[in-house]
């Protein structure tokens, strides 16, 4: 069978790395994962999320770059042409369709959180943020969601950049504005972190990042870690597979997942280690909510030297970072518009864009207007977030595992992924059993079916993971076939 030709190629190696890091490091690092784990109190939850990304994230992301790159196109296509290949059930596309789906959903409330960097930026430029406490600053906050016409405002702004760059297409725009704001992301959050140093409270911050109370895990609480691993690395929304369909035959799939996803988690952490020293320095309290980040930080630039300066660069870039993400969410949609139907890019992006503008107000009316209106106790804005990163891409992760732990001939993901046998037979190990195990247990827990605690009780978890590979490997002996071919 003959494979199909790319159309699009990133002009370098780096070029994938530089876009699919561009994908990861966003809002969700350094916005999400400070307010999550604040809510969750603290380390154990920090804990539950690397473990998530190292069982779950670095696996799934290998097999969604291998899927995207062996099937070369949207999620969709991607998808249909591999389990033709394969003469699988056609049926499996769909988890293609859910993918872009879930990516599309991200970006009708992310615009919400982006427009909050970008007007920040401003502010913090403009002397908005000059307040002297963090109350103070809370009302700031608070007044700018009260009004739609502000905070639609900065959300349309981000939907139109973010439409614009995206139709353009996809090289020319992502791969340039990235090069040069990722080291500055990074070299600002080290400031922050050498600010937070000086500053009194670091060891308490610290202490609450690193520092495990096991009766802070809840079967929420890990949920919300698993949603967060998939959520942070971009996964199972269509943006990984979509960019990985455009990466050159021949380059390392693992060695480039582990470099998107070390330097995601350091960005990570570092922002944690930015932000919470500040907020204990400050009476605050870490479980505030969304507006973590917009409440503690722009004090922390009003207490150093050229802090207004350090503020409006510190914004802008997350700014910056925001919208690589926010056109990654959307390029699945639009490349498989054009491919799947010719549609030009300028057009299926303007398509794409009028439905995104509809949801996106109405998702950043939960702020005002539409505060109290509520579905299943959640508002537009929660909804969406809830709906896609604790269910729908664990539930998309979960399916692209089985599909290729399972239903796929081992010669295609073994000549996709291009591993030694040992690293072939662990990526297959941690596909087959240990992340749908994984996720299986999560869900099962957070539905409270589960019947004992994951943690207290892992060796129930281990017990599952070991006799799934006893029986797998007795039904089916790949892994240690893989392992004894050479
Ligand atoms: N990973 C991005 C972030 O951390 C968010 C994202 C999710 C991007 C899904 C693309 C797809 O901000």
């Amino acid at each position: 069978m003959t494979r199909e030709k790319p159309k699009n190629l990133w002009l370098s190696r780096w070029g994938f790395i530089l876009a699919a890091t561009g994908s990861a490091v966003g809002l969700g690092n350094i916005w999400k994962f400070p307010y999550i784990t604040g809510e969750y109190g603290g380390g154990a939850f920090v804990l539950m999320y690397l473990a998530c990304i190292l069982a779950i994230g670095i696996p799934v992301m290998m097999t969604e770059i291998a899927l995207g790159r062996r099937g070369r196109g949207s999620p969709i296509d991607a998808i249909a042409r591999v389990v033709r290949e394969n003469n699988s059930n056609p049926l499996w596309k769909s988890v293609g369709l859910m993918a872009m789906l879930a990516g599309f959903m991200i970006l009708c409330f992310y615009v919400v959180v982006a427009g909050w960097a970008f007007a920040y930026t401003w502010k913090m430029a403009s002397g908005a943020l000059a307040a002297p406490s963090v109350d103070a600053l809370a009302k700031v906050f608070e007044t700018h969601n009260a009004s739609p016409w502000q905070l639609g405002g900065w959300s349309v702004l981000v939907a139109l950049l973010t439409l614009w760059i995206v139709g353009k297409g996809v090289q020319a725009g992502v791969e340039k504005a990235f090069r040069w704001m990722m080291p500055g992301l990074a070299l600002m959050l080290i400031v922050l972190v050498g600010y937070a140093w000086t500053s009194g409270s670091f060891s308490q911050g610290f202490a609450f990042l690193f520092t495990f109370d096991a009766s802070k895990i809840t079967g929420e609480a890990l949920l919300a870690a698993l949603g967060h691993a998939f959520f942070t690395l971009s996964l199972a929304s269509g943006a990984i597979l979509t960019y990985g369909s455009y990466i050159p035959d021949g380059q390392s799939i693992a060695r480039t997942t582990f470099i998107v996803a070390i330097a995601d988690t350091c960005v990570a952490l570092l922002a944690g280690l930015a932000i919470f020293p500040v907020i204990f320095a400050n009476g605050m309290d870490p479980s505030a909510g969304p507006g973590l980040i917009f409440m503690s930080l722009p004090l922390a630039f009003q207490q150093m030297p050229f802090g207004t300066v350090f503020g409006v660069l510190f914004f802008a870039m997350v700014s910056v970072a925001a919208l690589t993400s926010a056109i990654s969410m959307i390029e699945a949609l639009v490349a498989y518009l054009n491919e799947k139907h010719g549609i030009s890019r300028v057009k299926a992006a303007a398509g794409s864009g009028a439905l995104l503008l509809v949801i996106s107000l109405l998702a950043m009316l939960s702020f005002n207007l539409g505060a109290e209106w509520k579905l299943f106790g959640f508002t537009l804005f929660d909804g969406l977030d809830y709906l896609t990163s604790r269910w729908m891409m664990p539930l998309g992760g979960i399916c692209m595992v089985i599909l290729a732990g399972y239903c796929l001939r081992s010669e295609i993901m073994r000549d996709e992924l291009g591993l030694a046998p040992a690293g072939y037979a662990l990526w297959l190990f941690m596909v087959r059993y240990v992340s749908p195990v994984l996720i299986l247990m999560v869900f099962l827990h957070a539905l409270g079916w589960l019947g004992f605690d994951p943690i207290a009780q892992w060796y129930w978890i281990a017990g599952a993971i070991g006799a799934l590979a006893l029986l797998g490997e007795l039904l089916a002996p790949r892994v240690r076939h893989e392992l004894a071919l050479r």
